[in-house]
């Protein structure tokens, strides 16, 4: 099958599912797939309507195995910049992007898609892992500062010509790859980032750690797979559940390893593991974090919560004649997984298209210092299962 016959067929596929669950006619379809054919035909290539793009860019979210959060998939907002040529355009898109899916906290989940790669030729390639995430800098001693998932990024960003100031919490610049040319990098308006701060209700001193984190987590690093056509800049947001923050981003060793201050702060007793320190203070560090996003009125789910979300989605899938696909090892929180459904219960975890994918890292090991690792584990996703987390591949499906 040569590119073109492979593609008409992806779009074919994808027409037919797209225009039923549209309650379109079988004759539009038609229609549609001949008018597809033909601009195949002409020019290698075809367009997808705005009604096409944005209902494929939910169908992807729906079945994005990794999720828990899918029940308000149909509710996606989808902005259309398969227009813009320019880098500077596509960083002021991200910025307009950053804005509306904010919403001073009310988060909106929000997807802005930029033109599609033309066969093996690149489109656009936003280099950030997510739209907003703080550098990671490593001293010659050892000593770490900011998220060492980070490190190799913020590298790249340095040789770049950009510069932090070397916090905790520094916000790395947009990094934006248009159609093969240079990366141009766009500092990110530190008033449209909003954050914040981390405060326990009632262990006084809590704030004294120092911990901040941003509102919204915008996935920028896959690209979007829709009726054959790849759209490798398509940057989606929806709201944080509490884990990501509070178990894994500021808990895991590899990341800002902050369970042994809390303990400290906690007065606990670290001299033995099974004085469960760890996770004493692990459920008080959530604990913060749910309600300082809370009190600060930014939207945030707890795993609890949206585990029982989840299983209204399943329900609703169940109904409407469809198969939920789900990764197990991703939807079970971090945080006392066996209290919620998707514990007991196993996920068919194949690859329905559309979907996201992670495609190669548009940056190189040859941008690093010399003699400088690679760590091509940075998963933006942050959740170390190893392999493909969409496609599953290299990995076990199980986290390691
Ligand atoms: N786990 C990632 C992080 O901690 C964010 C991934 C997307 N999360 C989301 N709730 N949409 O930054």
């Amino acid at each position: 099958m040569n590119g073109r016959t492979a593609l008409l067929a992806e779009a074919e596929l994808f027409i037919r599912k797209c225009y039923a669950e549209l309650e379109r006619t079988g004759e539009e379809a038609d229609r549609r797939i001949g008018e597809i054919a033909r601009e195949i035909e002409e020019s290698g290539t075809y367009v997808h309507t705005y009604e096409e793009l944005r209902h494929g860019a939910r169908m992807a979210w729906r079945s994005s195995n990794r999720c828990i959060g899918r029940l308000p998939w149909d509710s996606l907002h989808v902005i259309d910049r398969r227009k813009l040529s320019s880098e500077e355009e596509i960083a002021q898109a991200l910025i307009e992007h950053l804005d509306y899916a904010t919403n001073r906290g009310k988060i909106r989940p929000t997807i802005t898609i930029f033109k599609p790669d033309h066969g093996e030729r690149p489109g656009v390639r936003l280099w950030n892992e997510q739209l907003i995430r703080y550098a990671g800098y490593e001293s010659e001693n050892g000593g770490r500062i900011g998220d060492p998932a980070s490190l190799e990024f913020t590298r790249v960003c340095e040789r770049l010509g950009w510069s932090g100031a070397r916090t905790d919490f520094d916000v790395l610049p947009l990094v934006v790859q248009l159609d093969d040319g240079a990366p141009k990098w766009f500092e990110l308006p530190q008033e449209k980032v909003l954050e914040v701060e981390i405060r326990h209700p009632d262990i006084p001193g809590f704030e004294q750690l120092g911990l901040k984190w941003y509102a919204v987590p915008a996935v920028s690093g896959m690209r979007l797979e829709i009726g054959g056509l790849s759209y490798g800049g398509a940057p989606f947001n929806g709201w944080y559940m509490g884990t990501e923050i509070g178990a894994r981003n500021f808990a895991d060793e590899g990341r800002y390893n902050k369970l042994p201050a809390v303990a400290d702060l906690m007065g606990l007793d670290r001299s033995r593991r099974s004085t469960l320190w760890q996770d004493r203070a692990l459920v008080e560090l959530n604990v913060a974090v749910l309600e300082s996003y809370r009190s600060a009125g930014v939207s945030m789910i707890d795993h609890h919560t949206a585990a029982a979300q989840f299983e209204t989605f399943e329900k609703r899938e169940r109904e409407a004649g469809r198969a939920v696909t789900g990764n197990w090892a991703w939807l079970i929180p971090p945080m006392s997984p066996a209290t919620t459904h998707v514990f007991h219960k196993r996920y068919d975890n194949s690859i329905e298209k559309p979907n996201f994918f992670y495609g190669k890292k548009p940056y190189s090991a040859r941008m690093q210092e010399p003699g400088a690792s690679d760590r091509s584990s940075g998963c933006p996703v942050s959740r170390p299962s190893g392999g493909c987390p969409i496609t599953g591949a290299g990995g076990t499906g199980f986290r390691v």
